[in-house]
């Protein structure tokens, strides 16, 4: 096994293990894929002050998630299809991130239900939701989130229909794979994923299958979202889906400072700054680049949270320093997933809090609460000159 320091090493691992169909479904952006590359490459233009000859023992990167204490500014993002990835995927994924002591979002959209992930782990965790034209549905869905006792829901906004993503329409993603011979030739290279898929009854989307009326085999993500999906959102039916639940929410997929304010007078515990991974509306800015607007917006009313780019310890750091409360990986952790199962899960935030740890030592501070935009050096041209 090769020395693993970091997570494109982990990548580079779960690229070989996992089906492609798969690991292009995690690995893409929508269209041209511009913002899901400037989500990243906006981070490195960011710049990091270094001090020198300051006391930098006894460092703590703890904090809390609304009103939750984790052992860093770092939640599990929901990840649909997760238990393709590696067989049992949220379940390990979710089990990595309580022994960590960070929170785990579970996607509706998973393989492994919610009932299952809650029999499989002692802590509560997250469940993310759209919004679908089926009451019902969203009814007994919030109701099985309270059974399974999920401390908080996290709202998708921003997925009512689905962004185009080429390598999935070409490699016909499905969950479970379709028998293609392209796919027969891939999973003939991997047998560890096949191996793991055989010895788990977990291959379909587990909280929807048999929930949904109508949508008895959504194997394709694309039918299920262009069937299932509510097109007339708007912030009513946010409210009453808020109301339906009754305790944390979430709302992710904000990326407009009046967005923010709407979200905010609804009484959202916390908004995510998101662009979805770039998975959505490819064209718009990073959210690096959006959160100072939004942070002006409503950054005293709610807390503000980000996803969208993070792959480092270093980003993670960036971003707090900006001013987001907390910050959200997807990719990172189902590289390691991918790569290793929950070993790998445990890994990447192994690997992300020893770079957030360490960096924030060389810039001088102790604590993730005083990180702020003394440690950065930001282009000036970063925030405003879009019109
Ligand atoms: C689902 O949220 C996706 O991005 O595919």
């Amino acid at each position: 096994m090769p020395v693993i320091t970091n997570i494109e090493d982990l990548k580079r691992i779960y690229r070989r293990r996992a089906p492609k169909m798969f690991y292009d479904y995690a690995e893409t952006g929508s269209w041209s894929e511009q913002t899901f590359h400037e989500n990243s490459s906006d981070f490195s233009q960011i710049r990091l002050r270094q001090k020198v000859a300051v006391d930098m023992t006894n460092r703590s990167t703890k904090t809390q998630m609304i009103g939750q204490d984790v052992a860093m500014p770092v939640a599990l993002a929901p990840v649909g299809l997760t238990g393709m990835q590696h067989a049992d995927g949220e379940i390990l994924a979710a089990r990595a991130a309580e022994k960590f002591g960070v929170p785990f979002t579970l996607s509706t959209l998973s393989i492994c239900s919610i009932e299952d992930v809650a029999e499989n782990t002692s802590k509560p965790f997250w469940l993310q939701v759209y919004t679908l034209k089926d009451n019902d549905y969203m009814r007994r869905l919030i109701q099985r989130a309270k059974d399974a006792k999920c401390s908080a829901i996290v709202i998708t906004l921003d997925l009512q229909l689905q962004g185009q993503r080429h390598k999935d329409l070409k490699n016909g993603l499905s969950a479970p794979p379709k028998p293609t011979v392209a796919t027969a030739l891939d999973l003939a290279t991997k047998w560890r994923w096949g191996i793991g898929m055989l010895g788990t009854k977990r291959r379909f989307f587990g909280n929807v299958i048999g929930h949904v009326s109508g949508v008895e085999n959504p194997a394709s993500l694309m039918d299920w979202t262009s069937q299932a999906f509510d097109h007339s959102l708007d912030w009513d039916r946010v409210k009453e889906i808020m109301d339906m639940w009754g305790g944390k929410v979430i709302l992710k997929g904000i990326l407009d400072a009046d967005d923010a304010r709407k979200a905010a007078e609804l009484g959202a515990d916390a908004i995510i700054v998101s662009n979805h991974g770039g998975r959505q509306l490819d064209g718009c800015l990073s959210s690096i680049r959006m959160l100072p607007s939004i942070l002006e917006a409503v950054g005293d009313k709610v807390e503000v949270h980000l996803d969208s780019g993070i792959r480092s310890g270093q980003d993670v750091l960036k971003a707090i320093a900006m001013g987001a409360k907390s910050t959200y990986i997807g990719r990172a952790f189902v590289y390691g997933l991918g790569a290793m199962g929950e070993a790998g899960v445990t890994k990447a935030l192994e690997v992300i809090h020893m770079e957030l740890d360490k960096t924030m030592a060389l810039c001088g501070e102790r604590d993730v609460h005083n990180l702020g935009r003394h440690n950065l050096m930001v282009p000036t041209d970063f925030e405003g000159e879009w019109v």
